[in-house]
This record gives structure tokens, C-alpha cells and sequence, in this order.
């Protein structure tokens, strides 16, 4: 189904090798990570945090599906370049404004872990600003491509050491509103 809405849009079809998460896949992972999630929060003072621009699809799916009390807060960090490849270094655009950090449990909201830069930092952040507590939920993880020890707390799947697309994730700004996952052909960043 996916792939006939692929053949019938050219643009996409030039730009995406393959649907690698497909939207029922994608359902299923926020069903079961709202479930867990709903475990685990029931008595807590839950604040989910996106981290823009990337979580934005994911979140807002998230979002709707947790049954605890929750709010709802976003920081917008910056890693990538343009491009496919990170700088290394992070750097806080958009920070946190509140001052009940330490009555709430935080869980950071990520579209992607590559390296595991941008969530071990913003985990050590959180906890120095006196959050009561951190934890992370990513839909997509590469574990193969970490630079520094990081294990989430929530993730949708694991997925190989490939550029991916759609739902909230970027090629220069480009496919974040596609509503699959999708590998972004090497032709596109390599020319
Ligand atoms: P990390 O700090 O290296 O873990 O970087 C995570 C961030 O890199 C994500 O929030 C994305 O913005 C970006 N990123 C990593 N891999 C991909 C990808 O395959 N497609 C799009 N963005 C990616
Ligand atoms: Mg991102």
C-alpha cells in the first residue's frame, strides 16, 4: 500500500530507496510505547519534552495515546549541520523556562538516536537543572553508530546504519511530513 503511494507520487519515488517503517508498524510502536509508558507513570507528575524539530509527528501521536496526566514542553537542540552527518557538538537553541523542574518526571521525546550525543547531554542537563527525574523514548534507535554509552528507556525499533526520512525526520528540512519511515537513496546526499 505504502509503496503503490510511493509509485504514484514521482518526486517521492526519486528520493526514498524503501519504506522501512510503514505507518501500522509505526501505530503499533506508539501503542505499545504509550502502554508501557502508562505502566510505569500512573502515580508520577509526567512532563513529556520533544526535542525540536524531530519529535514533533511522533509526539504528538505519543501524545494522545498516554492515558496518565501529562504536560507537554519542547527544547529545540542542534547537532547536524546541513546534511547527513553530525557536528559533534550540541548546542541549546530553544531552553526550558520553568521552575517546577523538581516536582516533575521528565520523559525526552526523540525522533532518533544516532551517536547519543544529544540525549546523554540533555539527560545530564535536566538532572543538573533539578528535575526529579529523566528518562528517554526514542522511535528509532541505531545502536551501531554510537560514539558514547547510551541506552533509552523506550524506543519503537532498532534500525541499521541508514539515513531515514518521514515522519518528523529531515533531510535539510526536506520529507519531515511524509507519514512512513523511509531510507533516503544515497544519490540524494551523495552528489
Ligand atoms: P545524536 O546526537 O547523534 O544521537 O543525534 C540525534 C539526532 O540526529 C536526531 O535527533 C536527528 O535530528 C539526527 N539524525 C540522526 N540520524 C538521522 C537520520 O537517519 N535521519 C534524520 N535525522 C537523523
Ligand atoms: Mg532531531
Amino acid at each position: 500500500m505504502v509503496t503503490d503511494m510511493i509509485k504514484s507520487n514521482p518526486a517521492i519515488e526519486d528520493v526514498i530507496e524503501k519504506v522501512l517503517i510503514s505507518e501500522e508498524m509505526i501505530n503499533e510502536a506508539v501503542e505499545r510505547i504509550a502502554a508501557d509508558i502508562d505502566r510505569d507513570y500512573s502515580e508520577k507528575n509526567l512532563l513529556l519534552l520533544g526535542i525540536l524539530k524531530g519529535s514533533v509527528v511522533f509526539m504528538g501521536d505519543l501524545m494522545k495515546k498516554i492515558k496518565s496526566p501529562l504536560e507537554i514542553d519542547f527544547m529545540k537542540v542542534s547537532s547536524y549541520g546541513a546534511g547527513t552527518t553530525s557536528s559533534g557538538r550540541i548546542n541549546i537553541i530553544l531552553d526550558l523556562h520553568r521552575s517546577d523542574l523538581s516536582e516533575k518526571d521528565i520523559i525526552i521525546v526523540e525522533d532518533i538516536i544516532d551517536s547519543g550525543r544529544t540525549l546523554s547531554y540533555l539527560v545530564e542537563y535536566l538532572s543538573l537543572n533539578g528535575a526529579r527525574s529523566v528518562k528517554t523514548c526514542t522511535l528509532l534507535d541505531k545502536p551501531t553508530r554510537r560514539t558514547v554509552e547510551f541506552v533509552p528507556d523506550y524506543v519503537g525499533y532498532e534500525i541499521p546504519d541508514e539515513f531515514v526520512v518521514g515522519y518528523g525526520l529531515d533531510y535539510d528540512e526536506q520529507y519531515r511530513a511524509l507519514p512512513y519511515v523511509g531510507v533516503l537513496k544515497r544519490e540524494v546526499y551523495e552528489s
